[in-house]
């Protein structure tokens, strides 16, 4: 067990647009953002320069040898995700790693082998999941309050107008069931407190076979279901509703909450707010990294719940291909 006032080391793998919300969470408190690697030394360089890195590196490997850093965070395209999480396990070095984490149950297997063998943390970063939001959500929809869970809907879109970016790429792990979708299923998951049963799901596909827009049902065990919509495709819109047999509650800002949001409660003609503070977004994942890493407990996102997560959006995906309501492996 390291020490807790101990400076723990970030490095950062590629330089990608989403590192603007992480550096500076990467550098609170007793976190040191200490290296950044990019396939180009150039870029790396002049990221490094204008952020205060100390060190840049021209691959991702040079990064993941630096016996300086501690932990990575990996930003990048979808399908590269495993690999490197793999590749710094087998490093030492502990992982925070973008979601889609894996787009299938056989990366998210060779990361929990990775995590095991070498004795490091490796989670999802579901950046929401550490507000205490979601929990409370879960509580309110299990303790009578909206009477008996019955579903929860969820939406997630944004129009995506940059040509040439990877959620395009159906070999980069594109679409935008993995990349905004993702959150909508997560959600649900936590908020039923169980993993589906089967799902169903229709989607508007692109010339390059991404999902444009995706409409998904899926079926909890004791008659609770889902649906989930995202889309690049339709204005930005972020949205949870949870029904019960008494009332709802609606949450507005379910995947970026504020440090202070707000779920309303409609139970009959009665309308109240429960208001949930949290730590800024981003920060609480960072946190749960170094926490994990030096007290050996499981970060809070684990390995488990993202198969379940990944398994649920394979099956989601393979129901859209087929047409048919898809089992989820048991
Ligand atoms: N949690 C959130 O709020 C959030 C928000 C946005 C995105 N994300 C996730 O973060 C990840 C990155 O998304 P982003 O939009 O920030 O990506 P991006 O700007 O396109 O950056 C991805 C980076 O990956 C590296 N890369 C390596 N191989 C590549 C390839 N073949 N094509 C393109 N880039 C390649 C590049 O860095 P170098 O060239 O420097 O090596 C690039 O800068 C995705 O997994 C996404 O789902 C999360």
């Amino acid at each position: 067990m390291t020490d807790i006032a101990a400076p723990f080391c970030w490095g950062i793998l590629g330089v990608a647009r989403i590192n603007r919300s992480l550096v500076g969470p990467l550098r609170q408190g007793r976190h040191q953002l200490v290296a950044v690697a990019s396939r180009s030394l150039d870029r790396a360089r002049a990221y490094a320069d204008a952020q205060g890195i100390p060190t840049a590196y021209g691959s991702y490997a040079d990064l993941i040898a630096d016996p300086a850093v501690d932990a990575v965070y990996i930003p990048l395209p979808n399908s590269m995700h495993v690999e490197w999480a793999v590749k710094a396990a087998a490093a030492g070095k502990h992982v925070l790693c973008e979601k889609p984490i894996a787009l299938d149950a056989t990366g998210i297997r060779q990361m929990q082998e990775a995590a095991r063998t070498h004795g490091v943390v490796i989670t999802e970063a579901f950046m929401y999941r550490h507000h205490p939001l979601v929990a409370k959500v879960t509580a309110l929809a299990h303790d009578g309050t909206i009477g008996r869970l019955q579903g929860i809907r969820g939406t997630f879109s944004f129009p995506l107008d940059r040509p040439g970016d990877t959620r395009f790429d159906a070999g980069l792990g594109g679409g935008s069931l993995w990349d905004v979708g993702c959150y909508p299923v997560s959600f649900a998951r936590t908020v039923a407190a169980a993993r589906p049963l089967a799902v169903q799901g229709a989607a508007a596909w692109s010339e390059g076979d991404v999902d444009l827009s995706f409409f998904g049902q899926l079926h909890f065990p004791g008659n609770v279901f889902a649906q989930i919509h995202c889309s690049f495709e339709s204005p930005f819109k972020t949205e949870v509703e949870v029904i019960g047999s008494e009332g709802r509650l609606l949450i507005r800002h379910p995947f970026k909450p504020e440090i202070t949001e707000t779920i309303e409660v409609q139970r009959g003609d009665e309308h109240t707010t429960v208001a949930v503070d949290g730590p800024p977004l981003y920060q609480g994942e960072v946190d749960d990294v170094a926490e994990a890493a030096r007290t050996g407990r499981p970060p809070l996102v684990t390995l488990a719940d993202s198969l379940d997560n990944t398994e649920t959006l394979v099956a989601l995906l393979e129901a859209a291909r087929t047409g048919a309501t898809v089992a989820l492996p048991t």
